[in-house]
């Protein structure tokens, strides 16, 4: 198991509340994600205070653009100290060795770069009409081996798809899978769900959980139960 393997989504709609709520958990137990809603309101100077508070940050913006677009973007992001980041691996293989390059020349610690294969709000119908033939588990599976030989360092993906990714790409390649219940918990609008031990156990290295968390009556309480559990 990596160190502190749970990554709290921090979805809040402004600073003052994912401040607050980031005052309550503890950079020993858990690293952070930070998605566009609150980057579009909050900005990177969040970023930068989360930093500074010590916690490692996923910068979740999902870049996709034309490749020096993409590599500017990614300098910028690691100017601000994240510890990984992401783009869509759809935008290529151009796109993401670009990426990849640019943070290569950046000083003091590379963040992780990894990729989004297919998002899971889109089944075979919705891929099929923007012109993809194949499957969605076809097409996570390519896209995957695309994003590890342009050199990235792992993708978000699906409990369900990580036991495949396993298996066709080495080990050290980093998978990182929200979706997360712990069995005493609401699914909400997930739909398929697992639970943090059983995600490991299929060959997840990052948690990303969010509501489980956020909205928990004692959110460190339930952030300590559950790195508990996973020790166990
Ligand atoms: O609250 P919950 O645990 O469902 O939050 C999961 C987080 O992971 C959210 O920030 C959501 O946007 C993100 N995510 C997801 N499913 C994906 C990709 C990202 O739930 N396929």
């Amino acid at each position: 198991m990596h160190e502190r393997p749970v990554i709290v989504a921090l979805d809040f709609p402004d600073a003052s509340s994912a401040l607050e709520f980031a005052a309550r958990l503890e950079p020993s137990l858990c690293r952070l994600k930070v998605g566009f809603e609150l980057f579009v309101a909050a900005g990177p100077a969040l970023v930068e205070q989360l930093v500074n508070r010590g916690f490692d940050v996923f910068l979740d913006l999902k870049f996709h653009d034309i490749p020096n677009t993409v590599a500017a973007a990614c300098r910028a992001a690691a100017g601000l100290g994240v510890w990984m980041l992401n783009l869509h691996a759809g935008g290529g293989a151009t796109m993401m060795q670009a990426a990849r390059e640019a943070l290569d020349t950046v000083g003091g610690r590379r963040p992780l770069l990894i990729a989004v294969t297919v998002l899971t709000s889109m089944d075979d119908a919705d891929l099929n009409s923007v012109g993809v033939e194949v499957g969605a588990r076809e097409q996570v599976l390519r896209l995957a081996r695309l994003t590890h030989e342009c050199g990235l360092d792992g993708v978000v993906c699906s409990a369900a798809e990580a036991p495949d990714l396993r298996v066709v790409l080495p080990q050290d390649f980093v998978l990182v899978t929200p979706g997360i219940r712990p069995a005493d918990v609401d699914a909400g609008d997930q739909k398929r769900v697992v639970t943090p031990n059983e995600a490991l156990r299929i060959g997840a290295d990052y948690l990303v959980i969010g509501r489980p968390i956020t909205r928990a009556a004692d959110p460190l309480g339930r952030l300590q139960a559950i790195v508990s559990n996973l020790e166990a």
